[in-house]
C-alpha cells in the first residue's frame, strides 16, 4: 500500500502518454503549440510499462491515460493492450479530445476499458472552431455516439470560460435528458502553457451551480463517490448527470488519493507541483525495481498537503506550463 505523509493511500496512476495533441484548445496552449518534447526525452512504451507495473505492485489500483492526446502517439493501442496484461490493475481509463478515437472504440470495448472521459466544451461546431482552433467537431461528435452505442461510459469534460462558451452550460446540461453521460463543468485552471493571460476565475462552481438551478430547481444532489473530482447533480427524470469540478478552487485535496507520471517520467505528487522525481533518469542510469521503489516511497513522504495552497503563496512555478505537459 501506497501511503503518504498525510496518511492518504495512493491508488490512482494519471499516465500522460505523450505532450502532442491534435488540437489547440485556448486553456491548454497556444496556437503555435507548445515546445514538444523529443522522441528521446519521452519515456519509451517499455520503460512506463516497468513503472507501472511496478507502481501497481505497491498500491496503483487504476491508472488513467491522458496526455496531450493518447492516441496523437504511434501504436498506443498496443500499449494498452500491454498495460491490460498487468496483474492487479483492476481499472484503466482514458481521457480523450476524441478526434482519433472513434476507430478504436470497438477494441477498447474488448480490452475491458470501461469508462471514457470525453474533452467536449461546446455543443456549437463554431465554437468548438474558436475555442480549440481546429474543425474537429463532426469527429468528436462521432466519437461520442460511438462510445455511446458500445456502452463505454462517458463523461463529457467542458472547462467553463467566461466570455467563451457559458451559453452552453445549458445545451450540454439538457444532453443528459436523453443520453446516459456525466456532464461535467470544470473551473478553469491557470496551465494553459501561456496561451493567454489567466486572470482569475470568473466562473467557479458555485456560479456554474446557480445559473444550472435559474434553470432546473429542481436539481437533485447526488451521493459522491469516495475520491471524486466532482459534485454530482441529476434533473429527475434525466438519463445522464451533472457534475461540477472544482479544479481551481480544488476542494478534494483532503481525500486525493492520485500521483500522476508526465510524458518525460516525472513522477508529480500533485498538480501543482513543479518538476518531480525524475524516474527516467533513474530508469536510463540502470536503477533496480528496489532503488526505483525506494525512491518512489520517499518522494511520497513529501506530499504537499494542500497544492493549490502552495501555489497562492507563490511556492510554485508551475502555473504557465500547458496541461498537456502536465497530464490534466
Ligand atoms: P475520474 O475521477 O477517474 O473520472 O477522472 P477525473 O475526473 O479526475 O479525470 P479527467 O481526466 O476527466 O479530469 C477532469 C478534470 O479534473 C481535468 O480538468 C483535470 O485537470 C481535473 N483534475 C484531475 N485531477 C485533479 C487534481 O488532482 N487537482 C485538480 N485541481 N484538478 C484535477
Ligand atoms: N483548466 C481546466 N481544465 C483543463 N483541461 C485542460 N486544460 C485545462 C485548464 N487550463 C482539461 C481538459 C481535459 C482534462 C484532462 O483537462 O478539458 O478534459
Ligand atoms: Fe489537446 Fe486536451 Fe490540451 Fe485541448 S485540452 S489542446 S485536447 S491536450
Amino acid at each position: 500500500m501506497l501511503i503518504d505523509n498525510h496518511g492518504r493511500e495512493i491508488t490512482y496512476l494519471r499516465l500522460a502518454v505523450t505532450d502532442r495533441c491534435n488540437l489547440r484548445c485556448f486553456y491548454c496552449m497556444p496556437e503555435e503549440g507548445i515546445d514538444w518534447l523529443s522522441r528521446e526525452a519521452l519515456l519509451s512504451y517499455e520503460e512506463m510499462l516497468r513503472l507501472c507495473t511496478l507502481l501497481v505492485g505497491m498500491g496503483i489500483q487504476k491508472i488513467r491515460i491522458t496526455g496531450g492526446e493518447p492516441f496523437v502517439r504511434k501504436e498506443m493501442m498496443g500499449f494498452l493492450r500491454q498495460l491490460r496484461g498487468i496483474n492487479g490493475l483492476k481499472d484503466i481509463s482514458l481521457t480523450t479530445n476524441g478526434v482519433l478515437t472513434a476507430s478504436h472504440v470497438p477494441e477498447l470495448k474488448e480490452l475491458g476499458i470501461k469508462a471514457v472521459n470525453l474533452s467536449l466544451d461546446t455543443l456549437d461546431a463554431a465554437r468548438f472552431f474558436s475555442i480549440t482552433r481546429r474543425d474537429e467537431f463532426a469527429a468528436v461528435m462521432h466519437t461520442l455516439d460511438k462510445l455511446l452505442k458500445h456502452d463505454i461510459d462517458v463523461k463529457i469534460n467542458a472547462v467553463v470560460m467566461d466570455g467563451r462558451n457559458t451559453q452552453d452550460i445549458l445545451p450540454l446540461v439538457a444532453l443528459t435528458k436523453e443520453l446516459p453521460v456525466s456532464v461535467r463543468f470544470i473551473e478553469e485552471m491557470p496551465f494553459n502553457g501561456d496561451s493567454h493571460e489567466y486572470n482569475g476565475l470568473a466562473w467557479d462552481y458555485v456560479r456554474i451551480l446557480e445559473h444550472i438551478k435559474g434553470a432546473h430547481p429542481n436539481l437533485e444532489k447526488l451521493k459522491d463517490a469516495a475520491g471524486s473530482t466532482s459534485y454530482n447533480y441529476q434533473i429527475p427524470g434525466h438519463r445522464g448527470d451533472i457534475g461540477l469540478i472544482a479544479a481551481y478552487s480544488r476542494t478534494f485535496c483532503g481525500s486525493c488519493n492520485r500521483i500522476r507520471l508526465t510524458p518525460q517520467g516525472e513522477l508529480k505528487t500533485c498538480l501543482y507541483q513543479s518538476g518531480g522525481l525524475d524516474l527516467r533518469q533513474l530508469l536510463r542510469n540502470g536503477a533496480s525495481d528496489d532503488e526505483l521503489k525506494q525512491a518512489i516511497i520517499t518522494n511520497m513522504n513529501h506530499r504537499a498537503l494542500d497544492g493549490h495552497e502552495a501555489e497562492q503563496q507563490g511556492n510554485s512555478h508551475t502555473v504557465h506550463e500547458s496541461m498537456a505537459t502536465i497530464g490534466g
